[in-house]
Parts: structure tokens; C-alpha cells; sequence
């Protein structure tokens, strides 16, 4: 099994490949590629830690050597938000950034798992899959945008507020990353009820939480700790597949369409990614209206990536 993470030397990319050292499969080998100079030594670093994973580092000329033959892809790659920013600030350096590493993606290991963290994940999942599509390479199945850590934070702060352990906790997130787009299904937490108060003020903080990080950061970047995690978890998940269990996730897929394009639902991974697509199950009237009032902004970011692609 090869995993390669492309943005491997920043914030997320560091802390997602030493989890990835720490919890890879034995025998597993672990690419790391970046610009910065810095990443040979992030590999070499890594390498010390004994476990049966090998880490390799790969400098700006070597994409191509690093996604050779990879299973999975994750990527980390491009600019963190700043106060003041939204995602979509990013799209004007970032969308170029995916677009040249899913291309590349397309000649090295086409039929890869791809994992895309790189924001606005809304537009990069569209920018990559349109890249495929003209490469006649796109299987929907192996193409995720990663939002586990919607999930995480929801799960976080839901037992924050009851008393609650978070593992064992399960809060469904679906629709998209980023503001309004981003909706937690209160109304589905198993064994814990809110108040219409509640679910208000837990909703703008789940949707709000990187925000929340960016601000304390105090302009040092946005979430790379807790992302790490999030992405080494959903890594794990997609391993797990490929070695034939059947995993729940949730992750921002091409699915039915049924809402958009691209939609963040729970689904079930297995050996070819995507195994089956599971329901969003049924929405309170809040839940219901908050997803109708944010369609019309995930569309047109999805749109947004397919049109940069055509016409670049
Ligand atoms: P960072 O600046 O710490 O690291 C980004 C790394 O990408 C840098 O090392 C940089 O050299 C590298 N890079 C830039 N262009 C590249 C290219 N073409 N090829 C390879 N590497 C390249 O940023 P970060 O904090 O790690 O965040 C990375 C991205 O992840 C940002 O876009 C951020 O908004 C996003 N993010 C997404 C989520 C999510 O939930 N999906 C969460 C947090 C952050
Ligand atoms: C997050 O949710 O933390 C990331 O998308 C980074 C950001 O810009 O908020």
C-alpha cells in the first residue's frame, strides 16, 4: 500500500504524517511531497520513529516520483485563511494549486483514492473531478472532499454542552465546508435532546468553528492540529476499505444529485472507495430550512470549480 500527502510539510501535512507513521498499516509506504525545502527533512524526521512505515520525502521536482503508484492521495496542499477571510478568498491560489496535482494525479495513479483537504473544499472537489473527467480517468467513487472535521467539532461540542463522552457520540454533518453550507443533523444524536435555543447556538458554532480557530490564531493560519487528525482518521477509513472492511464515514461526494452536484453525507467505504451511499435520513423543520436556504450558495460554488476548469 502506498499513501502519498501532497502539502506535506505545512500545518496539517506535518501533523496528518506523523499520525500517518504512527497508525499506517505495517508495510505501508508513506510519500510526503511539498515545495518547501524543508521536506526531505520532515521525512527524515518522521523516519526515526519506529514503526514498519517507510517515509519518503520528495522536493518540488518530484510530484511525479511521489504519487507513482499510490493507493491514496491526500492532500493538504495550498493557502490557510487569515482573520478576516473566507474560504472562497482562497480560491484564486488554491484552485490552481489542485487543479496541477489532480492533473498530475491523473498520469501518476489514476485509479488512487483522493482525499482533498485543500479549501474551498466546496470548489477544489469540482475543480479536481473536472480534471479527471477530461481525462477520462474520473470515477466518482474514489473522489472525496474531506469534512471530518465538521464531524468531529459537532461531536466535540454536543458533548461539551450534555456531559457527554464525544466518542461515543455520533453527529451527522452533510451538505458542504464552509459557513451556512455546513449543517449538523441535531435532530439524529441518539440518547440527547436540545432546546430550539440549543440547536441554534450549537449550529452556528459547528458551522462557525474554524472561524473560531483563525481568530485565535490571530492570523498564524487555521486549523492544522485538530485536521490532522480529522484527515489521518478519514485515511485510516479509506485503508480499511481498500483492505476489504466495510467503514461509515461521512465525506463530500458526487452522489444522486438529489441536492447538489457534490453533497457531504454519510456513506459506507469499501475496496473501490465509495461502496454505497447511505440516506441523510429525515431533517427537523429547522434542518430542513437551513439546507433550502443554503443550496443556492453550495451550487454556485460547485459551479464555480467546473467552470475554472473549462476554461482553463
Ligand atoms: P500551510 O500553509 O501550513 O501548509 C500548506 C502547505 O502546502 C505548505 O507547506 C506549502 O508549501 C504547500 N503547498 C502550496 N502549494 C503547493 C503545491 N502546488 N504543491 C505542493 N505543496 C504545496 O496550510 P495548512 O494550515 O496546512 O492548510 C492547508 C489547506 O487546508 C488550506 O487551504 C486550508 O484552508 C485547508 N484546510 C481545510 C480543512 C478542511 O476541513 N477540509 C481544515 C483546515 C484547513
Ligand atoms: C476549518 O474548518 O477549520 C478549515 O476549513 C479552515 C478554515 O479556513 O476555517
Amino acid at each position: 500500500m502506498k499513501v502519498a500527502v501532497l502539502g506535506a510539510a505545512g500545518g496539517i501535512g506535518q501533523a496528518l504524517s506523523l499520525l500517518l507513521k504512527l497508525d499506517l498499516p505495517a508495510g505501508t509506504d508513506l510519500a510526503l511531497y511539498d515545495l518547501a525545502p524543508v521536506t526531505p527533512g520532515v521525512a527524515v524526521d518522521l523516519s526515526h520513529i519506529p514503526t514498519a512505515v517507510t517515509v519518503t520525502g520528495y522536493g518540488k521536482e518530484d510530484l511525479n516520483k511521489a504519487l507513482v503508484g499510490a493507493d491514496i492521495v491526500m492532500i493538504p496542499a495550498g493557502m490557510p485563511r487569515k482573520p478576516g477571510m473566507d474560504r472562497s478568498d482562497l480560491f484564486n491560489i488554491n484552485a490552481g494549486v489542485v487543479k496541477t496535482l489532480a492533473e498530475a494525479i491523473v498520469q501518476q495513479c489514476p485509479k488512487a483514492l483522493v482525499g482533498i483537504i485543500t479549501n474551498p473544499v466546496n470548489t477544489t472537489v469540482a475543480i479536481a473531478a473536472e480534471v479527471f473527467k477530461k481525462a477520462g480517468t474520473y470515477d466518482a467513487r474514489r473522489l472525496f472532499g474531506v469534512t471530518t472535521l465538521d464531524v468531529i467539532r459537532a461531536e466535540t461540542f454536543v458533548g461539551e454542552l450534555k456531559g457527554k463522552n464525544p466518542a461515543e457520540l455520533t453527529v451527522p454533518v452533510i451538505g458542504g465546508h464552509s459557513g451556512t453550507t455546513i449543517l449538523p443533523l441535531l435532530s439524529q444524536v441518539a440518547g440527547v435532546s436540545f432546546s430550539d435555543e440549543e440547536v441554534a447556538s450549537l449550529t452556528v458554532r459547528i458551522q462557525n468553528a474554524g472561524t473560531e480557530v483563525v481568530e485565535a490564531k490571530a492570523g498564524g493560519g487555521s486549523a492544522t492540529l485538530s485536521m490532522g487528525q480529522a484527515a489521518a482518521r478519514f485515511c485510516i477509513s479509506l485503508i480499511k476499505g481498500l483492505q476489504g472492511e466495510t467503514v461509515n464515514e461521512y465525506a463530500y461526494v458526487e452522489g444522486d444529485g438529489e441536492h447538489a452536484r457534490f453533497f457531504a453525507q454519510p456513506l459506507v467505504l469499501g475496496k473501490n472507495g465509495v461502496e454505497k451511499l447511505l440516506p441523510i435520513g429525515t431533517l427537523s423543520s429547522y434542518e430542513q430550512q437551513a439546507m433550502n436556504a443554503m443550496l443556492g450558495t453550495l451550487k454556485a460554488d460547485i459551479t464555480l470549480g467546473e467552470e475554472f476548469v473549462k476554461n482553463n
